[in-house]
């Protein structure tokens, strides 16, 4: 019996799903199972996109006859010889033996190997097309994205991109079809890192060469040969793929991978780990003996620190460390800051040799310090620990404050003063959720476009406010005049509205059309606005939202961040006992040293970078 889905009114999804696969190419597990997609395209003729694995063949087979509704297959596309996706080639041929086959020279020379078949192709090149009644077909060629004859295929009438292995996962359907029925940052983002950084991990120039030529196309749809197809939100996948092609990390924090047979390497690791949580740095540790090389790999991809901690064995590496280091360096790990930790009772030398190995990488910077352990930790080292774990932390802080790359490899200075540079305003959002009013200071209000009248507004998602708009999608934006006092700056930015009636003291209650509140006094004007679309950015959330009403309220200048920051903001007393660090933005002091690099402002919500060392501080 067929099961197959509808994609768009005209494409039907033919795959299937696998469970029983253990490990896929023989090395990766896949313990959620993994789709083989094709898709049929019922225009005036009939197009299907790549067959599937040997495992579900029959299934495919019965998918695509009942697709057909009695119809011929008039063409196939070939955009990936990779047995998952062409083992079912020759039995399709039999079945619909006056198929055209579309491909690219290459995937002919491959067919012929593979299957020792003559047959009827087309070959096409770089931009080549295929008109198919209403669709028009583009071929875009991917090489190494993953084999070498990968293409993928544009249609430009409904703008989708079958993008052949890129942009994948590992995890089966399980009935869904779309990336956003389900919830896929919890639940698959884990897998199609995996899938990404160990299928596709080592060719990030190609990855890079695919992105570029689809930057060039408008895409409402991606279509690719394994997981979800991406029809919403396409610049989340987008922008996860641009930063593992670019060997850049995700997110700042330490993965530490270990190798212990007795445990005293691994309790090493372990204090590392606790001394760098300590001063506010996430860690991820994984036994290599336990935890897959795939699944390290991946992290690896994700975090901007690594630790290696191994003991020596046979005069060497211990050998499953030594794989996941081959795996990496054949993975092309780079742009990354990296300790090491060795353990040898008698004859140290696996600090040495993986620090060898990773110094073929690019761009790996390898902290000077290696903590060499004899058997066990002696209470001695554990200042050797805390060093690393400060050296750490202050790399991370230089690399999150300051440090980036120009394109031919030169340090390039990221001077955060030049953002302030920017014009911002100053406003406060509110929005309502059945009976409560919440309100809070926001900065980066901006007019998108004209027709439709749309605006874009970033909101911490630490603030309550975030909540509230993301559950009821609306919100009003009252701009602040330059008459407005710090005390407004106070009520809605130096409290949480969790726990606080922010409104509590007001003598107004004025409201727009939509029922929320907004800010009659000392402001210039205020502006309801109904979310179209939002866009998750990691510590924010980028709000693109309709304008529903628009008023002034007042014929004032409209007060800027820097005219708050210079007129508004009481200037702090010099503090010569104290060390620490102050908030710029309201001027909350985190006192002792040093700032953990993930703190954020209990009061604004600002992060370390709009802090800087209290007068007196060294
Ligand atoms: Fe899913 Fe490279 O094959």
């Amino acid at each position: 019996m067929h099961c197959v889905k509808k994609v768009t009114n005209d494409i039907v999804w033919v795959g299937a799903d696998d469970r029983r696969l253990a490990m896929f190419e023989g090395v990766y597990s896949v313990p959620c199972g993994v789709s083989y997609n094709s898709y049929l395209l019922m225009d005036e003729k009939t197009v299907l996109f790549d067959t599937v694995d040997k495992a579900v063949q029959h299934r495919f087979l019965e998918n695509v006859s009942f697709a057909l509704n009695g119809r011929p297959l008039d063409y196939l596309i070939v955009q990936h010889m990779e047995p998952d996706h062409s083992a079912a080639f020759a039995e399709l041929l039999c079945r619909y033996p006056k198929v055209k086959i579309i491909c690219n020279a290459l995937t002919q020379t491959l067919i012929k190997q593979f299957f020792d078949l003559d047959v009827d192709t087309q070959i096409v090149k770089e931009n080549d097309t295929l008109n198919t009644g209403r669709h028009t077909l583009r071929f875009i060629m991917a090489p190494m994205v993953h084999w070498p004859e990968v293409m993928a295929t544009y249609d430009s009438i409904d703008k989708i991109l079958f993008s052949a292995d890129a942009f994948g996962t590992f995890g089966a359907l399980n009935g869904a079809i779309f990336a956003d029925e389900v919830d896929f940052n919890k639940d698959y983002l884990d897998e199609t890192r995996r899938y990404y950084t160990n299928i596709v991990g080592k060719y990030g120039t190609q990855v890079q060469s695919l992105l570029k030529k689809a930057s060039a196309l408008s895409i409402d749809m991606i279509c690719p040969l394994h997981g979800f197809v991406w029809r919403r939100n396409l610049s989340d996948i987008f922008s996860k793929y641009t930063l593992w092609s670019l060997y850049q990390p995700e997110e700042q924090g330490v993965m530490i991978a270990y190798a212990s047979v007795y445990g005293n390497t691994e309790n090493a690791a372990a204090i590392l780990a606790c001394r760098l949580r300590d001063i506010g740095i996430k860690t991820a540790m994984f036994d290599v003996s336990v935890t897959p090389a795939s699944e390290i790999i991946a992290a690896a991809f994700r975090w901007s620190h690594l630790v290696f901690a191994s003991i020596t064995y046979n005069a060497g590496i211990f050998v499953a460390m030594e794989t996941l280091l081959a795996d990496l360096v054949a993975h092309n790990i780079q742009n990354r800051t990296v300790a090491v930790i060795e353990n040898g009772s008698w004859a140290a030398t696996s600090g040495n040799l993986i620090r060898s190995k990773l110094e073929k990488c690019k761009n790996i910077n390898l902290l000077e310090l290696t903590i060499s352990i004899k058997s066990n930790m002696k209470t001695a080292q554990l200042s050797e620990l805390e060093t690393m774990a400060e050296a750490i932390a202050a790399d991370m802080s230089r690399a999150t404050a300051s440090v980036g790359k120009n394109e031919d490899g030169k340090t390039a200075s990221n001077d955060s003063d030049a953002l302030c540079k920017l014009s911002y305003g100053l406003f406060v959002l509110t929005s309502k959720d059945g009976q409560k009013d919440n309100g809070s200071i926001n900065n980066t209000v901006v007019q998108i476009t004209l027709s439709p009248l749309r605006i874009a507004v970033a909101v911490n998602k630490a603030n309550f406010t975030a909540d509230m708009i993301a559950r009821t999608g609306e919100f009003n934006v009252s701009v602040l005049s330059e008459s407005a006092p710090f005390s407004v700056i106070e009520q809605f930015g130096f409290a949480s509205g969790k726990d606080t009636d922010k409104f509590a003291q007001c003598d107004y209650d004025t409201r727009t059309a939509n029922g929320i509140r907004y800010i009659p006094h000392n402001t210039t004007g205020v502006i309801s606005a109904k979310v179209s679309e939002f866009y998750d950015c990691g510590t924010h959330t980028l709000y693109i939202a309709d304008v529903l009403e628009s008023l002034v309220l007042s014929d004032e200048p409209s007060m800027t961040y820097r005219y708050y920051l210079d007129h508004v903001k009481p200037q702090l007393s010099p503090s010569a006992n104290k060390q620490g660090f102050v908030c710029k933005v309201c001027g909350y002091v985190y006192e002792g040293e040093p700032l953990p690099v993930d703190f954020l402002c209990p009061i604004c919500k600002h992060g370390v970078g709009d802090f800087e060392p209290l007068r007196g501080t060294k």
